[in-house]
This record gives C-alpha cells, structure tokens and sequence, in this order.
C-alpha cells in the first residue's frame, strides 16, 4: 500500500505538471495575438473582386468568415472534414501536416490549401467559388423542434434578417451553436428539408450524435422561439438537369436533402421515374413513411421501397429486409442508364457507390453528401 504522504506529493506534482502546461499553452496563444503582431494584412479574393484589410494572426477561414466571406466548415476548423478548401496562390505559406492527407497531387499543383489551417500572416491571394461571395448570415426563430423518432429532430426556422432566402433543392445552411457548459460556438452543416419556393422558411432534419457539441445543443438547450443563426446556401448536391431515371438512397436524417428534392420534383412539374430505398435498422427509425407512401399515390413517376436490416423475425413488418446496398442490388441489378442520389454516412455512400458500379453506373452519375 503506497503511505498517504506519497501520494499527496504525486498529485502536487501531476498539479505542478499540467498548471505548467496549461500557463504555457495561454502564453503561446498571448504571444501569437500580442507579441508576434503581424499588423494589417491584405487578401485579395479573384484577382481583385473584393479586397479585404485584416488584422493578421488569424486562420484564413475565420478571417474570412469575420468579413462576412463563408466558406464551407463541416468540423468546425479542425482539419478533418476538408470542406473549407481555397485556392491560395500568394501568401499561404507551406502545406501543413494536418493538410497533407486532404490535398491530392493535382490539388496540390493548383495550389488548394485547407483555409482553416492557412494563418494570415501576410498579404495573401486566394480565389473562391463566386457562388461562395452570395453566401449570407441569417438570423431566424425557432418555429418548432419536433421529434421524427427517438433520435431525429425537425427544426422549422422562420427567417428575420435578412427575411427570405435562395437556394435550390439538396443545399445546406451551416448551423451556429451558442455557448453551454464550456463549449464554444461551432458552426456546423444540416441539409435544408425545405422548399426552395418557401423562400421565408428553413427546415432541418438533425440526428443526434452522442457527445456532439451542436446536436447536444440542439436537443437540450435550444427551445422554440429562440433565436438562432445560420450561413447558406451551401453545396453542389442537387438534381441534374437529364431526364434519366432516378435512384435516391438515404437512411436517418440523410433523408433531409432528398424530402426537399422530391416535394420540389412534384411541386416543378418534373415527371423523372424516381424511386427512393430509405434504409433504417428497425421500425423505429423510421419517420415521414405516411408522407412518402402519399407522395407514391399522388404522382405517377415516384416510387417508395424502406428497407429494414434489423427488424427482429417475426415482427408486424412487411416491407423489405436487409442492407439497403442488397435490396438496391435485388431492384435494380443494371443500373447503368440511372442517376444515383445519396445522402447519409461516408461507409454508407461508399457502400452503395460500389454496388451501383457493379451494376453498371457511371461515377458521373453519382451524386451525393457525405455527412462527415
Ligand atoms: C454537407 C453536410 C450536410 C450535413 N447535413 C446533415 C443533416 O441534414 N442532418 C444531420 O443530422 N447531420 C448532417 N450533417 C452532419 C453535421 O454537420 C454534423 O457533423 C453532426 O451533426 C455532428 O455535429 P456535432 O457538433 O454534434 O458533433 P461534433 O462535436 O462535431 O462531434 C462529432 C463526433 O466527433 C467526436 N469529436 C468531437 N470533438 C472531437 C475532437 N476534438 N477530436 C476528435 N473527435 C471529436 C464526437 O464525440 C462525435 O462522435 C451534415 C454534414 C455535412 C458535411
Ligand atoms: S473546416 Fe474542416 S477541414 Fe477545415
């Protein structure tokens, strides 16, 4: 047995050790800020579209971001989701190590960096999307917050300032946070549900992710008639302009973007064949199935497959059963002249990426948003 008195000096020390650490870490952060002052720096956005002057010391994507320029951030600036990808072609110094597994030789070459990563120290020179300079902050109302299942929320958010918003049909808006329990705020993406026409609404559908900071807030902090705040449009997933049949595969709240698509399909006019597998584990994943199963009575071109992979034998189920990848497969054993629409988990969209090759469809047909 170690005496009390040992053990009183080991924790004095492991206190020593990590107040030490803690008060070097504050005076790295003060000396970045205030000793290394890099002053007024200057970044030109495509060739002199729009020129900004900022203090230096911050990352690109948050300096950008201050200036009302949104780039898009799924994992809130730690270097994982390589969502915030610019071209920087003066000033962004070298590539750093957390970049390098995200940037592709031919990336490289043209010179595309993480912006989250990139520190403005000096005058810089970056080219953006120009569908990223119409990106706008929002403030709206929390409507309503109402449950789809056990662990899927329904936001409806009336939007203030400014009071409508454009997008089309599978974009996402970036969703802010506020402060609890010590976390900062993060900004993070949800697929609009919505319909572009309801240009003064935003719908979400947001599943909760244990120990998430913005689905923890979302689920038990945020209350309706809140405020909150938002960036969008973002995103390049939307229906082609073809008139090939569709397939849309999404399970949880992957099935946002496509609820959107649909009801825009129907209320356009647009009679493309479509049918949409929506796999869950068992019948209590399941949520808006009234609203599709109408959706198939009401037009001619839509047709509803769900497919449950752990609906306990012998239940009252009497869909189909199994991974949604196989009963793709059983439905549509040559898919080569369809488009595929996919949205939800990145193991689930690679799945169902090889089983449409095997079947015959082109990686051009495929479209998708990986919810990493
Ligand atoms: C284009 C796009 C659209 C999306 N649309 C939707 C949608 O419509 N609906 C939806 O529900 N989701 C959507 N997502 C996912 C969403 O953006 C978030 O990633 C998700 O809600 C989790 O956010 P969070 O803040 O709750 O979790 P996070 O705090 O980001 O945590 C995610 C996971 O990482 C772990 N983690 C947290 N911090 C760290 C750390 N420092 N290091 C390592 N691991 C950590 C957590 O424990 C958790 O398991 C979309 C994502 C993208 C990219
Ligand atoms: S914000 Fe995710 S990698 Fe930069």
């Amino acid at each position: 047995m170690i005496p009390g008195s040992i053990l009183f000096s080991i924790g004095i020390s492991v206190g020593f050790l990590l107040a030490t650490g803690l008060i070097l870490a504050a005076l790295l952060i003060v000396a970045e800020k205030k000793i290394l002052n890099y002053g007024a720096c200057r970044i030109d956005i495509n060739e002199g579209e729009r020129r900004l002057e900022v203090p230096g010391g911050g990352t690109l994507l948050s300096t950008l971001g201050e200036n009302n320029i949104f780039i898009p951030s799924a994992c809130g600036g730690r270097g994982s989701c390589a969502y915030c990808k610019v071209q920087v072609t003066e000033g962004g110094g070298m590539v750093s190590p957390v970049e390098e597994p995200h940037l592709g030789a031919e990336e490289r070459k043209n010179q595309i960096r993480l912006s989250c990563q990139v520190k403005v120290r000096k005058d810089i020179k970056i080219h953006v999307p120009k569908e990223l300079l119409s990106v706008r902050k929002y403030r709206g109302k929390l409507l309503h917050k109402r449950p789809l299942t056990y662990d899927i929320v329904e936001l409806r958010i009336e939007l203030l300032e400014p009071n409508n918003i454009d997008f089309v049909a599978g974009q996402y808006i970036q969703l802010e946070s506020e402060e609890y329990n010590g976390h900062d705020r993060v900004m993070r993406a949800y697929s609009m549900s919505s319909l572009p026409s309801d240009k003064s609404h935003v719908e979400l559908m947001i599943r909760k992710v244990p120990s998430g900071i913005c689905t923890t807030w979302v689920f038990e902090h945020l209350r309706e008639g809140q405020e909150v705040t938002f960036s969008g449009p973002y995103g390049k997933f939307h229906i082609s302009g073809t008139d090939a049949e569709m397939i849309f595969i999404a399970g949880g709240s992957g099935m946002a973007p496509i609820w959107g698509m649909l009801r825009d399909l129907k209320e356009r006019g647009i009679m493309r064949k479509a049918t949409y597998f929506f796999g869950a584990l068992t019948q209590k994943d399941l949520f808006f199935v009234d609203e599709l199963a109408k959706l198939q009575q009401e037009v001619s071109w839509f047709r509803f497959i769900p497919a449950l992979s752990n609906e306990p034998a012998g239940s009252d189920w009497k869909g189909e059963r199994g991974l949604i990848t196989d009963v793709v497969a059983r439905y549509m054993p040559d898919c080569s002249k369809q488009e595929a629409y996919l949205c939800g988990s990145p193991g689930m969209i690679d799945a169902c990426i090889k089983v449409l090759k095997k079947g015959g469809m082109t990686e051009d047909r495929i479209f998708y948003d990986k919810f990493a």
